[in-house]
């Protein structure tokens, strides 16, 4: 019986690639056998705002002190983290933008990158993720092709940005199923599509058996 949070980030909305294959791979791990909750969050600009100095100055104040507005910022920070710590298995779904993830994203990350909570920092100053026995799933959307031996030379920021901020937090197990050339065309769009879905038949069924 273990929890799926879902999480989307395209500006989309039903026709993104990375939400729709992404979608698939929650139900692929639902037959096998991923019975859980699914709570989702579809992160929009409307819904995700960026971290504010009102946010970070309310989670430094005591809860018997803080002000209505204070106190709803670190109720929504904190649903964010719990929510996280909810989950057994993590599927995020991520276009790129302009090389790296979307705003929105990185907000939800700013906020859930909490220190004490999710991280902290040993005597020698190097960080510690208090995440743990999380699986995580990230869908990545490129409207080009990223996979050669140069990654970051590529313009590469999305795959190695996540898979650091996330093992930053503690989540360390993570598998990449990648949605590539999306912009070249149709031909190319559907062949990176169904690449997609075949790296979820071969690796994420291995793995969730
Ligand atoms: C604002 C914006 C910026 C983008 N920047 C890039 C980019 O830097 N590199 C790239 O390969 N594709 C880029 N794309 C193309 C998307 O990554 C691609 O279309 C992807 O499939 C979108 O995912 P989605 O269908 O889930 O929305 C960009 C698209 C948009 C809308």
């Amino acid at each position: 019986m273990r929890n799926i949070l879902f999480i989307t980030s395209s500006l989309m909305g039903e026709r993104s690639k990375s939400s729709q294959v992404a979608a698939e791979l929650v139900t692929t791990l639902r037959r096998a056998g991923v019975t859980g909750s699914v709570k989702e969050r579809a992160l929009t600009p409307e819904n995700m705002p960026h971290l504010s100095l009102e946010t970070l100055g309310a989670l430094g104040v005591p809860a018997d002190q803080r002000s209505a507005v204070q106190q709803s910022k670190v109720t929504f920070a904190d649903s964010l983290i719990e929510e996280l710590e909810g989950a057994d298995v993590v599927v995020l779904a991520a276009p790129m933008y302009n090389f790296t993830i979307p705003t929105t994203l990185k907000a939800w990350l700013d906020h859930v990158a909490r220190a004490g909570r999710t991280f902290r920092y040993n005597e020698k100053g190097q960080p510690i993720g208090l995440l743990k026995n999380k699986k995580v799933y990230a869908v990545v959307s490129r409207g080009g092709y990223y996979g050669g031996d140069d990654p970051v030379g590529a313009g590469e920021f999305q795959e190695t940005y996540l898979r650091h901020m996330l093992r930053f937090i503690g989540l360390e197990d993570v598998t990449f199923i990648h949605i590539e050339g999306q912009a070249v065309g149709l031909e190319a769009a559907e062949k990176g599509v169904a690449l997609a879905r075949s790296e979820i038949k071969e690796t994420v069924l291995a793995v969730a058996a």
